[in-house]
């Protein structure tokens, strides 16, 4: 079987990696130069735990390649899957889909044979529709269908979510994608995984469905974390407590700076205007955009207030930049509202990340320090703040930790510490919804 996969980002090249590992023969196409030449070298442009070595043995097995040339990619494809980005639009919060439609009417000159043509990025409900006429328009003669298989791929998890997800969600209508589709992902009858069929417009929705569901209980437990500190109650408790209830389910309840990443904002936003746009406003969906909105714009003022209210000609440690552990994806990262905050209001920030440093350079103020780790980022700090909860951050031992410093003020924005060993250790320690010790 042969697939063509247009788009080496992300989700087109974790996806096509993980096809060819199911077997499947994966032509990816990428447009942009350097990217291309980096993916022909094996240098991967995204940190993903597992991918360097899942495209190296792929190619190395003749299953997957990389080039720019698209017609020859998609002329002998039986599925062509179009990852490439949707980024949010200027002004109005809807997802740019020029670059879709751009692959879409190159993909419909170029094919040859009868194929399915399936968007794996996100897209509004009706893209897919839309789609199939632009096909239609560009070659009426040809034979094709259209499908919709949104990813749910967390970064530094991807791998593991496209080998052993909880579902794959296929919208198509006609029994020939159907079968495509099934044989592509036959791999997971093995283990088990339900396969979803469902019309397009509803597999288009599922996806930003899903997001803003998780985006909704993340919020919900930061909204709690909050309540928990005026009333003296613990989050976590109050997590583990409604967790275990079946219905609520036990994930997606770790309170922390608010959501950031490549998918929460971007897609709850555009579910917020499809919505609106489709006279059926989610009142939920906007109250979620505009509570993490709040909450990562105030979390530095949290720290301020930690700090007895002022940072300025204060040394500030600022552990973890990415918007979540193992990946180096800035894009919406709680710690750049932080750290702007912070430099702002006169403090020196310290600043350690380990996988995301080249990345938050250009995008946090001048004058931040970055430091090789995170002993070195608290050396001589009067406040250490953690942002992001990599697991070396975990594994510091607070004594350390504490001697390296100047002050004693610890902000734990992911409560990743004991806070009674804290306490001991001689901190002033102040996590997200628990009180303190
Ligand atoms: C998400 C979805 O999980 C995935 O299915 C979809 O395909 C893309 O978007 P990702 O953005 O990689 O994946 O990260 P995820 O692990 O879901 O975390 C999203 C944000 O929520 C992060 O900022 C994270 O820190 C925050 N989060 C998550 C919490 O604050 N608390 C939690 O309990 C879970």
């Amino acid at each position: 079987m042969r697939i063509a996969m247009i788009g080496g980002g992300y989700v087109g090249l974790v996806s096509g990696a993980c096809f060819a590992e199911f077997g499947v023969e994966v032509a990816v196409v990428e447009a942009d130069a350097a990217k291309l030449a980096a993916l022909r070298a094996g240098r991967m442009p995204i940190y993903e735990p597992g991918l360097e070595q899942l495209v190296a043995d792929n190619v190395a097995a003749g299953r997957l390649s990389f080039g720019d040339d698209l017609a020859a990619a998609v002329a002998e494809a039986e599925a062509v899957f179009i990852a490439v980005g949707t980024p949010t639009r200027r002004g109005d919060g809807h997802a740019d889909l020029s670059y879709v439609y751009a692959a879409v009417e190159q993909v419909a000159r170029a094919l040859r044979g009868p194929a399915v043509i399936v968007t794996k990025s996100t897209v509004p409900v009706g893209t897919g529709r839309r789609i199939a006429e632009l096909v239609r328009q560009v070659r009426p003669e040809l034979d094709f269908d259209v499908a919709s298989n949104p990813e749910f791929l967390r970064e530094g998890n991807a791998i593991g979510d496209f080998m052993r997800p909880d579902r794959v969600v296929i919208g198509c209508e006609s029994p020939r994608a159907q079968e495509v589709l099934r044989r592509l992902y036959r791999p997971l009858n093995l283990i088990e995984v339900p396969i979803v069929f469902t019309a397009i417009e509803t597999a288009e929705l599922i996806k930003y469905a899903a997001n803003a569901f998780l985006a909704m209980k993340v919020t919900f437990i930061n909204e709690m974390a909050d309540l928990c500190e005026r009333v003296g109650a613990d989050v976590h408790d109050v997590a583990r407590g409604i967790g275990l209830d079946g219905r609520i389910g036990r994930k997606f309840l770790h309170p922390g700076p608010g959501f950031g990443g490549s998918c929460f904002p971007k897609d709850t936003l555009a579910l917020m205007r499809i919505a609106q746009e489709a006279g059926a406003p989610s009142r939920l969906v906007e109250a979620v955009v505009a509570v993490n909105d709040a909450r990562k714009a105030g979390m530095a003022a949290r720290i301020v207030a930690a700090c007895g209210g002022s940072v300025r000609g204060r040394t500030v440690a600022v552990l973890g930049l990415t918007f979540k552990p193992e990946t180096d994806d800035m894009r919406d990262s709680p710690a750049l509202p932080i750290v702007a905050r912070l430099v702002e209001d006169g403090a020196q920030v310290r600043a350690f990340d380990p996988a995301g440093m080249e990345q938050a350079r250009p995008l946090l103020p001048h004058g931040v320090t970055y430091c090789h780790d995170a002993l070195d980022a608290a050396a001589g700090a009067d406040a250490l703040v953690v942002v992001t909860e990599w697991n070396e951050f975990r594994a510091l031992a607070p004594a350390r930790l504490r001697t390296a410093m100047r002050g004693s003020v610890l902000v734990d924005l992911r409560n990743v510490y004991d806070p009674v060993a804290m306490t001991q250790a001689g901190f002033s320690y102040h996590a997200i919804g628990r009180a303190r010790t």
